[in-house]
């Protein structure tokens, strides 16, 4: 096969091909934000660096500008990936603002989320009140100020406890209650709100195409390397291999009868099947037709060669059983010359075969 041919096929098939293989073999390689940030692999996809395609959907993630994880979550904005466990299938995600309680004022993960809120969580309280007719110091443990979300005028009140009859300022309105996650303070004897969310990623049925789409990247990937293998195989080893086998049992029909076979790779024979010989044509029984146009077979009234109906004092040549086909004399001696066949049932008439040896060209 020439350079151009083999160019051609490069661009026409082979560079989609590898095109693809590369975009799924790159989907099978670990990224990563940057240096101490997790790795980033199935079912997750790296917005920008990744097609959304090497993921999952919902499980795509990104990097800010300096190098951190960037998980957006639909109703809760955006928040920073610490740590994945890919055993586990849990995540640690925290505030880039380091003002956890503030978001999970609003963090919402719906049913349709692939996230739910894993590790030691405990219902709190949120309480706003007014800094003015707040003495901090003056209330109940049981409230602890959360100074990220508090401001000069108003001082936000965080409390564990359900029953929420302890003495607290009227003027101090209750916020929210919502599950925070907690991990145990240094003492190990209590617990308070973490710096971190852990989250579990759900493989729901519904959302087993996680486990399809790897299998799906995997059978693409093979088919891919199948394809090259095909293509490879018929570009260049193919031809060549078909080359081979030319070379040393070469046997090329010339033309109608004429045989070129290779003996061995210096010498060929020239096979030439001529036709009949005279005295076996002659042999063949004739008969000329009367008045009556009587033939040996009522239905076969037309001469297969010349195509024209048989006439009375025609003669016909009846070619020996087993063929029995019979035509005009004149019509079936040239054919026999030439051919060692019955031109209509194509069985075979005794051959008188030449053979030639000559030297291979
Ligand atoms: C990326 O994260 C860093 C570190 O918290 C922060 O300073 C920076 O503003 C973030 N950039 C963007 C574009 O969010
Ligand atoms: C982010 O990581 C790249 C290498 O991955 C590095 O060249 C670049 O300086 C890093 N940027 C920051 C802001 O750390
Ligand atoms: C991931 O979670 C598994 C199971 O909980 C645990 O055995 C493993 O140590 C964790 N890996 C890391 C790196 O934390
Ligand atoms: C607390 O209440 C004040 C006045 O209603 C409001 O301006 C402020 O945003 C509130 N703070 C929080 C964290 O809800
Ligand atoms: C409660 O607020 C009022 C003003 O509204 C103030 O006089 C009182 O001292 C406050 N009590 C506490 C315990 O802070
Ligand atoms: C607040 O402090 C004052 C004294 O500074 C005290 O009389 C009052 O009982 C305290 N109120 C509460 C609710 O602890
Ligand atoms: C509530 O938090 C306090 C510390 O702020 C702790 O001592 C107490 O045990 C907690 N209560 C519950 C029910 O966990």
């Amino acid at each position: 096969m020439s350079s151009f041919n083999f160019l051609v096929s490069f661009f026409v098939f082979l560079f989609p091909v590898s095109v693809t293989c590369q975009t799924l073999a790159y989907c099978r390689y670990p990224l990563s934000c940057g240096a101490g940030e997790p790795q980033i692999r199935f079912p997750f996809s790296l917005d920008g660096r990744q097609s959304k395609a090497c993921g999952d959907s919902g499980f795509d993630l990104s990097c800010n500008s300096s190098n951190r994880t960037v998980l957006q979550l639909p109703y809760s904005g955006q928040f920073f990936v610490q740590d994945i466990n890919y055993t586990s299938r849990e995540m640690k995600i925290y505030d880039p603002d380091n003002c956890l309680p503030k978001r999970l004022l609003n963090l919402r993960l719906p049913q349709s989320n692939p996230y739910k809120l894993a590790g030691l969580s405990q219902d709190y309280t949120f309480f706003n009140c007014s800094s003015s007719s707040l003495d901090v110091a003056n209330v109940s443990s049981s409230y602890s100020p959360i100074s990220c979300m508090s401001s000069t005028t108003h001082t936000i009140l965080v409390t564990n406890i359900s029953n929420l009859n302890v003495p607290l300022n009227s003027s101090c309105k209750l916020i929210v209650t919502v599950s925070a996650p907690v991990v145990r303070t240094v003492d190990g004897l209590s617990y308070k709100i973490s710096d971190v969310v852990l989250l579990q990623w759900q493989l729901l049925p519904d959302r087993s195409q996680g486990t399809k789409m790897t299998e799906v990247v995997y059978a693409l990937l093979g088919l891919c390397f199948a394809l090259v293998l095909i293509l490879a195989f018929t570009c260049c080893i193919c031809p060549w291999v078909i080359g081979m086998f030319r070379d040393h049992h070469r046997s090329v029909f010339l033309s109608d009868g004429i045989l070129l076979h290779s003996i061995d790779t210096n010498h060929e024979a020239i096979v030439i099947r001529t036709g009949l010989d005279d005295a076996t044509i002659k042999s063949y029984q004739r008969i000329i037709l009367d008045e009556k146009l009587k033939l040996p077979n009522p239905n076969d009234t037309t001469c297969s060669i010349c195509l024209s109906e048989y006439r009375s004092t025609e003669t016909l040549k009846i070619i020996p059983p087993p063929c029995n086909h019979y035509f005009h004399a004149k019509c079936i001696d040239p054919w026999l010359r030439m051919h060692t066949t019955c031109p209509v049932c194509r069985k075979p008439l005794q051959p008188s075969v030449l053979l030639l040896a000559v030297d291979a060209f």
